[in-house]
């Protein structure tokens, strides 16, 4: 029987319960079997790429970050270079990937092998563009991969949007800017980088941050040009307060929700709370949102029980919210973010 078999990326940590959600909700599976740190291979009798991204938006997969189509996994890649050169040319022969193509190179986990990542992309994207391919790293309707693991070389072709993310093994990678007040800030800035969660928003804005010390979010938005009241007992960087359009509230969420009857375009929640209740005040924040404004939360899952944990959060979610997006981006540390539209 032919199976199909996607590479999937997801956080090392969260291996476990990335198997256990896949096998929850891929009836076909024939078997999931970890590649690298990072990585794993799903095979299945009819699910591929095109139907896992489709599961990974509309159930939604929290735990896969990133998917590629397997049409080559190469055992022995620390032989050298030539031989992984040699798989991708031979795995395109069998490819109809039109003119233009994305070429990623990524390694998941520990591996040693002789020739840099450069190297390898160097190597294939010679390959490719005497096929007669315009080779780019970003950009292009199709992706060509390699994914080094310590073993193996996986070579994957598929359209850039069944991806789930178009950074390579869905890496997201950001740099530390001097302004930068909490490393919480990368949270939401992949955020911006991997969903739209703008579009259809007024870019003038106003946003609620809850749990907003020392800042970070809070900066964010207000680079985006949002007018941002930030609530939390604690302290403000200086720099967040001298800010257009920041406002600190100096108290809990729940005493600002009691008070409060302004309307804001975006609501973030990065509180250290169980999902649960963080759920639950999203919901009684709904009527502190316009209709269809937009609201983002992290669930800090932990590391036990945590798909029963997300399954409790979503339901309590769903009185007042669609989720449009829901996963464990590569910032997030035993926790996912989410988000979510609210009704008309
Ligand atoms: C992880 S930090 C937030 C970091 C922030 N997003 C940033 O980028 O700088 C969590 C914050 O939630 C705040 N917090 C916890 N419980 C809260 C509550 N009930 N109401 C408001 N803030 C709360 C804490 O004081 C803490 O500053």
């Amino acid at each position: 029987m032919a199976t199909r078999k996607t590479l999937l990326s997801m956080a090392a940590d969260s291996w476990p319960v990335a198997k256990d959600e896949l096998l929850r909700h891929v009836e076909d599976v024939v078997e999931v079997r970890r590649v690298g740190e990072e990585s794993a291979v799903l095979e299945a009798e009819r699910t591929g790429v095109r139907d896992l991204a489709l599961l990974a938006r509309r159930v939604p997969l929290v735990f896969p970050r990133h998917l590629t189509d397997v049409v080559a996994e190469y055992d022995h890649a620390a032989e050298g270079l030539e031989a992984v050169v040699d798989l991708v040319d031979s795995a395109l022969r069998e490819q109809a990937v039109g003119d233009e193509v994305s070429l990623q190179i990524w390694l998941s986990g520990k591996t040693s092998y002789k020739f840099s990542q450069q190297d390898a992309w160097a190597g294939a994207s010679r390959v490719l563009s005497e096929r007669g391919y315009s080779v780019t790293r970003a950009g292009g309707s199709v992706v060509v991969s390699v994914c080094f693991t310590p073993k193996t070389a996986i070579v994957g072709v598929n359209r850039v949007s069944d991806s789930l993310s178009s950074w390579p093994g869905g890496e997201v990678r950001l740099s530390k800017s001097p302004e930068q007040v909490s490393r919480a800030e990368f949270k939401l800035e992949e955020l911006f980088k991997v969903f739209p969660i703008d579009e259809g928003i007024d870019p003038k804005g106003a946003a609620l941050d809850y749990g907003a010390a020392p800042g970070g979010w809070t900066r964010i938005l207000a680079g985006r040009g949002y007018r941002t009241t930030a609530v939390d007992p604690g302290d403000l960087d200086a720099r967040v307060l001298e800010l257009p359009g920041v406002v600190h509230v100096r108290t809990t969420a729940g005493n600002f929700l009691r008070e409060s009857d302004e309307r804001f375009d975006l609501i973030v929640n990065d509180m250290k709370m169980s999902p649960d209740r963080s759920s639950r005040l999203m919901v009684d924040s709904a009527r502190l949102l316009k209709s269809f404004g937009v609201a983002v939360t992290t669930l800090k899952t932990g590391s036990h029980r945590v798909l029963e944990q997300i399954d409790e959060a979503f339901a309590i979610l769903g009185a007042e919210y669609d989720i449009e997006f829901a996963r464990q981006l590569r910032h997030n540390r035993n926790e996912i973010t989410v988000v979510l539209r609210r009704f008309g």
